[in-house]
């Protein structure tokens, strides 16, 4: 019923309010750009298209990850070749939404070469298994030459017989010196060999999505290795003190509406956006017409907006309000 589609307020509500987690995981990459979200409240991922018109994907994509992997979810025909020269350290930075080590590398997939730039972890993790989830994930972002991303994703399972995987520990070595945002120290050694053997011969989950953090850009390139690989309680504790909550709720299936899009219509309830993001421009050009503003429940901070298909041509301005952050 809607042609037009909410992604038209999303782009249009530029009244931002910024918190203080700031970053990304496409540190190394193209698309990479400074910018503040995080993982609750109104800088969380239900919010992330209204911080910026850049993340409007995160709000209207059909194709967003993290995804649900289940018994329909394709596994790859070829593994990714994987080349990742064992170095005695590298760099590790808090870079506010996660922890990230910059590593070079090259992956084949499909004939095409990748440079390995960077991985980071979520924790819990991103991408479910028949709707499981796992304590951590660890995503390794390459670029092709022509800017293409793929991302090899690891699962980790607590170990109850205290195995681990030794590239963490090594890893986390100095996880004391990177608690905040901005701080940079070094991993110890890393030896990737468990982790492209695990490339190498397990199913690899594959299917085309999203980055999982703004600007949520599609044409995204997953690997995820089936099987979980070790990790101790100590390791994983240590991560999670310091990463604390940075995971993307699951996205709605491959070629579904976007789900932000999907509560947005519910009938003819309009969208509740908080009223700390409008701005009298709002309506203006977007084919938009307020019908129902109002103050739902008196003194509210939230306005009704009913887009409408239908548009007579007129299009309406909001009033300027005055409003509360
Ligand atoms: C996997 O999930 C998709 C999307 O929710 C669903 O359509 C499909 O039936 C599921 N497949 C299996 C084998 O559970
Ligand atoms: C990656 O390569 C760059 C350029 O050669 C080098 O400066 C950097 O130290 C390398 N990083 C690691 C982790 O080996
Ligand atoms: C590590 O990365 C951070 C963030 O990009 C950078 O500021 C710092 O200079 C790097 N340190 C080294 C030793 O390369
Ligand atoms: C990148 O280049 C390869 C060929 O080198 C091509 O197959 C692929 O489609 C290109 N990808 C993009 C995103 O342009
Ligand atoms: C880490 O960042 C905090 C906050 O910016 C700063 O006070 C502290 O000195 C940094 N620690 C290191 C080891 O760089
Ligand atoms: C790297 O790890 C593998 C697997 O544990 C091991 O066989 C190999 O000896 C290690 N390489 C080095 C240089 O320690
Ligand atoms: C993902 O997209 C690429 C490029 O369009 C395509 O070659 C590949 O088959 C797709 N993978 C899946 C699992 O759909
Ligand atoms: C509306 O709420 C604000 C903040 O809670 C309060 O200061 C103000 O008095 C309220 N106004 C009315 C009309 O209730
Ligand atoms: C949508 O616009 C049409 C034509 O301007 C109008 O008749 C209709 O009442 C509007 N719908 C809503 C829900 O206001």
């Amino acid at each position: 019923m809607l042609a037009i589609l909410p992604s038209n307020i999303f782009f249009a509500l530029t009244f931002l309010t910024f918190s203080v987690s700031a970053s990304d995981c496409l540190f190394g990459t193209h698309l990479h750009r400074r910018q503040s979200y995080g993982y609750s409240g109104e800088s969380g991922p239900t919010n992330w298209h209204d911080l910026d018109p850049a993340n409007e994907a995160c709000g209207v994509g059909n194709f967003q990850s993290p995804i649900v992997l289940n018994g329909s979810t394709p596994f790859a025909i070829q593994p990714p070749f994987m080349t990742i020269p064992q170095v005695p350290s590298a760099n590790f930075t808090n870079v506010g939404a996660t922890l990230q080590v910059a590593t070079n590398g090259t992956t084949i997939v499909d004939g095409e070469e990748y440079a390995l730039r960077q991985f980071h972890f979520h924790t819990p993790s991103e991408h479910r298994i028949n709707n499981e989830f796992y304590p951590l994930e660890m995503q390794m972002v390459h670029e092709s030459v022509n800017g293409s991303i793929e991302v090899i994703t690891f699962l980790f399972e607590l170990s109850e017989r205290g195995e681990t995987t030794e590239l963490l520990t090594s890893v986390i070595q100095n996880i004391d010196k990177v608690e905040h945002y901005g701080n940079s120290s070094v991993t110890g050694p890393l030896n990737f060999t468990v982790l492209i053997d695990a490339v190498q011969t397990q199913p690899l989950y594959t299917y085309n999505g999203s980055l999982t953090t703004p600007p949520c850009t599609e044409g995204i390139t997953f690997f995820i290795v089936s099987n979980p690989l070790p990790i101790d309680v100590a390791t994983f504790n240590a991560l999670k003190h310091v990463m604390k909550f940075n995971a993307r709720y699951a996205q709605n299936y491959l070629g579904g509406s976007n789900l932000l899009e999907v509560v947005s219509q519910l009938g003819d309830q309009g969208i509740h956006i908080s009223f700390s993001r409008l701005c009298c421009k709002c309506a203006e050009g977007f084919g938009v017409d307020f019908v129902e503003a109002g103050y739902p429940g008196g003194n509210s901070t939230d306005v009704v907006l009913s887009p409408n298909t239908s548009d007579s041509g007129v299009r309406k301005r909001l009033p300027s309000v005055k409003f509360r952050v």
